[in-house]
């Protein structure tokens, strides 16, 4: 048994859709949660100021005695290098490894469509993870950058429809590229996964990623018999107003936050 916390961070509120499947999946675990919400979003920024922001971030965890490290944000997951993930110091995983081993697994035909920040899909680290598993697949990838403001201002509705016009958009050359398994890789996907499902005609499977780095959690602690047994407890840090964080949280969370929420400064990352 181990009853230190798991530590998650993102690049602001998304990562809280991968808590909220943490907290499914593992309700005894404490989490401590930072969301860089001072500095979102991470997608439209160059490798390298992704890089530093997720150094940052992870140097922040480590100041709890966190017993993993999550990263549940697509962008930094793509981007991040041997020597940031060994900084962490324990075990670490981002989205990327735990979603292509799940999206190879489930394709039949080996035509695997990867969706994400522009961040994302430049790095090529979808295409990368893919053939590493599994050689013979073909990846198809298309960024799709205006679905963060979109979710974030709540068009979330499945008949929404301007979200439709833009997933229309979006989704066209997964449509003609015949993918049989699509990869949510960003944070905020999963709250539009109905108007994507309904696009592709549910005839493609949908994989979350940040549900994969969750069940990647729960393998890891469950084999190496660091579970915790406690009562969920959760803490929150932000960059940004906790207020704003508040307001906004329950849609990634799927109910209101419980916990503290504390604002940090930045210039002490
Ligand atoms: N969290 C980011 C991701 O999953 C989306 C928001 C951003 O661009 O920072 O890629």
């Amino acid at each position: 048994m181990d009853q230190r916390a798991i530590g998650v961070f993102d690049s602001g509120l998304g990562g809280l859709t991968t808590v909220r499947e943490l907290r499914r999946l593992l309700p005894e675990e404490h989490i401590i949660y930072f969301g860089d919400t001072g500095r979102v979003p991470y997608g439209s920024r160059g490798r390298e100021i992704i890089r530093k922001y997720a150094v940052q971030d992870i140097r922040f965890l480590r100041r709890f005695d966190v017993k993993i490290i999550i990263a549940a944000c697509g962008t930094v997951s793509s981007v991040i290098t041997p020597e940031i993930v060994e900084s962490a110091g324990v075990p670490f995983s981002g989205v990327v490894l735990p979603a292509a081993q799940a999206a190879c697994a489930a394709s039949t035909n080996g035509r695997i469509g990867v969706i994400g920040t522009a961040a994302t899909l430049r790095s090529g680290a979808y295409g990368r993870a893919i053939r590493g598993i599994r050689p013979d697949a073909h990846t198809f990838g298309n960024a799709c950058p205006l679905f963060v403001p979109l979710v974030e201002n709540g068009f979330i509705q499945p008949d929404n429809e301007i979200t439709i016009k833009v997933a229309q958009t979006y989704l066209q050359p997964m449509i003609e590229n015949e993918v049989d398994t699509l990869i949510l890789g960003c944070t905020h996907y999963p709250l539009i996964r109905p108007v994507i499902d309904r696009l592709l005609r549910s005839r493609v499977t949908l994989i979350d990623s940040g549900a994969q780095v969750a069940r990647w959690a729960q393998t890891l602690l469950t084999r190496e018999d660091m579970l915790g047994a406690g009562n969920g407890g959760a803490e929150y840090y932000v960059s940004d107003s906790p207020e704003m964080f508040i307001e906004t949280a329950g849609i990634f969370l799927g109910e209101d936050v419980h916990g503290n929420v504390t604002q940090i400064d930045l210039d002490t990352l």
